[in-house]
């Protein structure tokens, strides 16, 4: 049987974003039973009800790429004490029209990092708060990693053992979210 497909959101545009690589080391603790697929936020328009008359070309990978996956696993910076702007645009592109919002009734799992001793606490309550709203079900539990020492390498490969583990477990417990939530159609 082919594997479920898992989105994976990270919520910045850097670079050399310390959540990507975050995101791509929980991936590879996923890649065992999902068909994990990174979906690119960072060249969505800025959303404007204007445009929804003829939505970019962008808008609409964007949401049909939303709309091909069971569950989404969100890997979020915290900007000034919220999520990033380009995060909450993408949400925002993904909640409207509001009949065809493609977040309800998926699960969610919510982790992010930063240098800082909340790592990313605070911007992790507001994205809850914003995707409670829009009907997704969002695991409950707490992943504040911090990124100091790097838990990752730059290919995003653990090297703290410990946050492995951590990780690994929350990661389980979201698979065991998803299965009850969203499971896989059986064939025959
Ligand atoms: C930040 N940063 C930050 N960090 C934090 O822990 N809490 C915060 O509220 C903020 N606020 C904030 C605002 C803005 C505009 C920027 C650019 C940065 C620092 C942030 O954690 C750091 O830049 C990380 O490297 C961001 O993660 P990525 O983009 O590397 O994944």
């Amino acid at each position: 049987m082919s594997k479920q497909a898992m989105g994976v959101i990270v919520g910045s545009n850097r670079r050399e974003s310390i959540n990507r690589r975050l995101a791509l080391a929980l991936a590879a603790l996923l890649a065992d039973r999902y068909d994990i697929r990174f979906i690119r936020i960072d060249d969505l328009p800025m959303y404007n009800q204007d445009l929804e008359a003829d939505r970019p070309p962008e808008v609409r990978r964007f949401v049909a790429d939303v709309a091909g996956v069971a569950a989404v696993l969100f890997v979020t910076p915290e900007h000034n004490r919220s999520i990033p702007a380009v995060l909450k645009n993408a949400i925002d592109w993904g909640s409207k029209p509001t009949d065809q919002n493609v977040w309800r009734g998926k699960p969610a799992a919510i982790t992010g990092t930063s240098f800082g001793a909340i790592g990313t606490a605070v911007g992790q309550q507001h994205l809850r708060q914003i995707l409670g709203i829009l009907g997704m079900t969002v695991m409950g539990g707490e992943a504040y990693i911090t990124f100091k020492p790097d838990p990752v390498d730059h290919d995003g490969h653990f090297i703290d053992d410990a946050k492995r583990a951590f990780c690994s477990a929350y990661m389980n417990q979201f698979a065991a979210l998803v299965r009850l939530l969203a499971p896989p159609a059986t064939s025959g």
